[in-house]
């Protein structure tokens, strides 16, 4: 992958690298389509990473349907699909990893520890291997974006990164990959998250500008629902991660939930002109 990547380098293509963990879906199609109108060459690697799931989450059970992966990104165009093995990226010897730091400790790291650390230690080495010039990732796992964002500014690493505006079914759920666990009821109930954030970035657009009420909002409006769990709501700046005297544009209201076992997050962008 290295030596395809560093050939189209030296022969001036740009390169935009879209990293996954596979079981693609339009929110990952809308990534590759945005990769594929500015760059040259567009890689995408297809890399459930065990360094990234907690000892009790569902790395075993993750979906892996690589062939129809395949198909959909052969018709999106796409010039590389990298699909490495496990001990590809960590053979026996395999020992350094990325410490993402405190911002690694908070909202969803709280829940996940180590999780960051997985994440930061395999795109760093996803960039080495693909060489990008840009790389995209969703604003639907926010708190990545601004970790990897992090790693690129402590590393100096030469990759642009882009964020993608979240991809949403007709009745406003997120889509991932996680939503087929849900079962229909829960399914039904899953939209609310984003009806309440968007109702909480509604109140900011209209004047209010405390975090703690626009939190308030958000859980209020949660608690209406029956059977969905809040595990954290904060209006958080956008580098920083840490909640701001008063909320400005730009800052993030994101939220995560549970829904019987299936853990859900969602986030919307203050003053953004798309709610
Ligand atoms: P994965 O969950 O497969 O997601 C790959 C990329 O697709 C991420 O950047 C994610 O934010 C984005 N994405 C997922 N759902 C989206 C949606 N509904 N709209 C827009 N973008 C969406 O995130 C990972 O994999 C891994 O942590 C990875 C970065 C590949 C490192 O292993």
């Amino acid at each position: 992958m290295q030596e395809q990547a560093v050939a189209w380098r030296h022969a001036g293509d740009e390169i935009g690298v879209v990293p996954t963990m596979g079981a693609l879906h339009a929110g990952h199609d809308s990534l590759v389509a945005r990769a594929r109108r500015e760059n040259q060459r567009v890689i995408v690697t297809v890399f459930v990473n065990p360094a990234q799931f907690g000892p009790n989450e569902d790395f075993a059970r993750y979906p892996r349907p690589f062939d129809q992966d395949r198909a959909r990104l052969e018709a999106l165009g796409v010039d590389a699909i990298f699909h490495p093995a496990v001990d590809q990226i960590y053979p026996p010897a395999f020992k350094t990893r990325v410490d993402p730091g405190p911002l690694a400790e908070v909202l969803e790291g709280k829940s996940r520890p180590g999780h960051f650390a997985g994440v930061l230690t395999v795109v760093l080495k996803l960039f080495n291997l693909t060489q990008p010039k840009r790389a995209y990732f969703g604003q639907k796992d926010f708190q990545q974006v601004v970790l990897v964002r992090q790693l690129v500014r402590d590393f100096g690493l030469p990759v642009r990164i882009v964020a993608v505006p979240t991809v949403r079914h007709t009745d406003g759920l997120a889509i991932s990959s996680r939503n087929a666990y849900l079962d229909p009821g829960q399914r039904q109930l899953a939209p609310a998250v984003h009806h309440a954030i968007t109702e909480a970035a509604h109140g900011f657009a209209g004047g209010e500008t405390d975090p703690v009420r626009l939190e308030a909002l958000t859980r209020e409006r949660l608690a209406a629902t029956p059977g969905l769990v809040l595990d954290y709501v904060a209006v958080v700046d956008d580098t920083t991660l840490s909640r701001p005297a008063h909320a400005i544009p730009g800052n993030v209201l994101a939220v995560a939930v549970k829904l019987g076992s299936i853990r859900l997050i969602d986030n919307v962008v203050l003053g953004a002109e798309r709610l």
